[in-house]
């Protein structure tokens, strides 16, 4: 028996997937009147995110289920005690890092968002799923939020806010990352300089695409 798989999280999780498949065609509706070069730019813009992210306040842009239980899993089995999120949302992804912690005996998970709403969500998820006690959520833009205040060591990083930014992010949390911690990039494929850092020969990490739209990585050391 695990947290993920029994009550109140299996269900709560269960309704939040099915809510954000049913969200889909109003998250298209809100960014339906940029044009596809637009989207494309706001996508990889490291100054113009808010823009996009505010049209998306109210979709949860979700992590899929494979992932979501990737992401379990890899938590459990590095024993994770310390996770950083970047790009909180709803707070589905922070679920399953949530419910690895308590399962591995306890940990602090430090996620970001910067929609207010958002983070409101996301507790009142993380409280439904008996998780809170184990999560800060930081407010605010996580190039700043995450720039300090982070523990010593930390196992596994998530990346899932605007993909611009990381590589940045990344920096911000490098040199605290213990050789094997994971590092999960969802669709990694839209942050081209984050792949040719986290592929190249001496990055430090080996680094793998894996699904449709996640690239996994592993430090191995200092690049
Ligand atoms: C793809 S969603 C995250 C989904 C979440 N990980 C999940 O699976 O439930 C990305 C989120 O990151 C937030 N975000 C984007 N850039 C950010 C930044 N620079 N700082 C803080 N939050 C950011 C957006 O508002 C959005 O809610």
């Amino acid at each position: 028996m695990t947290t993920l798989t029994t009550t109140p999280l299996a269900p709560l999780l269960d309704r939040l997937f099915d809510e954000a498949d049913a969200a889909a065609a109003e998250t298209e509706a809100a960014v339906a009147d940029l044009s596809d070069d637009v989207r494309a730019r706001l996508m990889r813009s490291k100054t113009d995110y808010r823009d996009l992210y505010g049209r998306l306040k109210n979709a949860p842009l979700a992590i899929s289920r494979e992932t979501g239980t990737l992401l379990y899993m890899l938590a459990r089995s590095a024993h994770a005690q310390t996770i950083v999120e970047f790009g909180t949302s709803f707070g589905i992804s922070t679920l399953h890092l949530a419910a690895a912690l308590k399962d591995n005996g306890g940990g602090h998970l430090i996620t970001s968002e910067f929609e207010p709403s958002k983070v409101a969500r996301a507790r009142a998820n993380l409280s439904a799923g008996g998780l809170i006690e184990l999560v800060e959520i930081r407010e605010g833009d996580a190039l700043q939020t995450l720039n300090a205040g982070l523990p010593d060591t930390i196992d596994l990083l998530l990346l899932d806010g605007a993909k611009a930014l990381y590589p940045e992010i990344l920096s911000l949390v490098e040199s605290r990352l213990r050789p094997g911690a994971f590092i999960v990039a969802d669709n990694a494929d839209d942050s081209p300089d984050y792949l040719t850092l986290m592929r190249a020969p001496a990055s430090g990490y080996i680094s793998v695409p894996f699904g449709e739209d996640v690239e996994l990585s592993m430090r191995i050391g200092h690049g």
